[in-house]
């Protein structure tokens, strides 16, 4: 029962990348977030910069360390390359939440602070996730400016111009860990947040011949908070999730799946703006027309197109896209979901989804295992 931690739903992302000022440009200009806020050194904020990006229900920071002493912004990109350094979510009480997470075994990372200026108070508090990730438990509810004390109106006005996209806000946020550590932090999920486990992928439901993946999917009583967690599961050749691990050092965020209700228009407008996605065959959509029971609302040559996926469940259907991973590593990308009744996460799209990804992995030399992975277990 959520009203134990009385969540209200997901709130912010915050991203450590190498430069805040270049990423927060991408975020603007390919998927359409407005530059609504900066933290650094201009407002009191020494060793970082922060820009706060916002649409619709969508709040992303991006971080940057600006001195050589910002340990903990430099030793995430040091080890991990740009990435998600911790998600928050909006609580009624963040004692509460925070409380009833450590009773429950949860990992303290920050007790509850409230960080207080002029314009109210914001209170925080946040947990281990994964390696190097952290949960917050956020509650906004007395502040009344930019997104926390320390951030002011962005410095310059920046006119960028980019195609409207349409985005929503987060429908799901996806944790990649190693072999064995899926059911650890399932478990952890659903004692210190009174979640529960929901879909349980096993061996064999997904993945091709040559790579595959387990994965739970845990989630809040009223499913406002959907958090699939993937480990590597043997097979002949390396799975994605063994090559995120491996380039990432660690587990950590794999991917954000955010939620607009027209693909179509999004997708084409993230094209137009650069964003990059996996690329799609023809075929798929071949097989596509040959499904007899396929009633969707959109037309197929459409889809097709724009390289769009869908996958028909009992209470209705989605529709996906994968961006390729936005930065330097193989890491970390983003997901574009429409649901139309289907509350699941695209389980018929994974086989294309797999190969499509296993191509690119072939690219980068990362789908063959070195010969020590090949060696007999002794
Ligand atoms: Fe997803």
């Amino acid at each position: 029962m959520s009203e134990i931690l009385g969540i209200r739903g997901y709130d912010y992302v915050e991203f450590y990348v190498g430069s805040a000022k270049m990423a927060a440009y991408w975020y603007a200009k390919a998927l359409g977030l407005k530059i609504s806020g900066y933290a650094g050194p201009e407002t009191g904020v020494r060793d970082r910069n922060s820009f706060y990006l916002t649409k619709n229900k969508l709040k992303f920071v991006i971080t940057s360390a600006v001195q050589p002493g910002c340990y903990d912004v430099l030793g995430f990109v040091n080890q991990h390359g740009d990435g998600v350094k911790r998600w928050a979510i909006e609580v009624d009480d963040v004692e509460k939440a925070f409380s009833y997470a450590t009773q429950h075994g949860a990992v303290m990372i920050k007790r509850p602070q409230r960080l207080e200026d002029k314009h109210g108070y914001v209170m925080e508090a946040a947990i281990r996730l994964y390696d190097d990730t952290e949960l917050v438990y956020v509650n906004h509810d007395h502040f009344n400016h930019i997104f926390r004390p320390g951030f002011c109106e962005p410095r310059q006005d920046i006119n960028i111009k980019c195609e409207e996209t349409g985005i929503l806000g987060i429908d799901h946020i996806v944790g990649n860990v190693r072999e064995n550590e899926m059911n650890l932090w399932a478990t952890y999920f659903n004692k210190t947040m009174n979640f529960d486990t929901f879909i349980d992928f096993k061996a064999g439901d997904i993945g091709t011949r040559y790579s595959a993946l387990l994965s739970k999917v845990v989630r809040s009583s009223d499913s406002k908070i959907k958090s699939p967690i993937n480990e590597p599961h043997a097979a002949e050749k390396k799975s994605q999730i063994e090559e995120y691990i491996e380039q990432y050092y660690g587990s950590g965020v794999q991917h954000i799946a955010i939620e607009t209700k027209d693909i179509v228009k999004t997708i084409a407008a993230l094209r137009k703006n650069g964003v990059e996605f996996l690329t799609i065959p023809d075929t798929y959509y071949d097989l596509m027309r040959q499904r007899d029971n396929l009633q969707i609302d959109e037309k197929i040559e459409d889809l097709q197109q724009h390289k769009i996926l869908c996958d028909k469940e009992s209470t209705g259907y989605l529709l996906q896209l994968f961006t390729k991973p936005i930065g330097d590593r193989p890491t970390f990308f983003f997901e574009f979901i429409q649901r139309k009744g289907a509350e699941g996460f695209g389980k018929g799209n994974f086989q294309a989804l797999f190969e499509s990804i296993e191509l690119d992995q072939k690219l980068r030399g990362n789908l063959d295992k070195s010969p020590e992975e090949l060696l007999p277990p002794c």
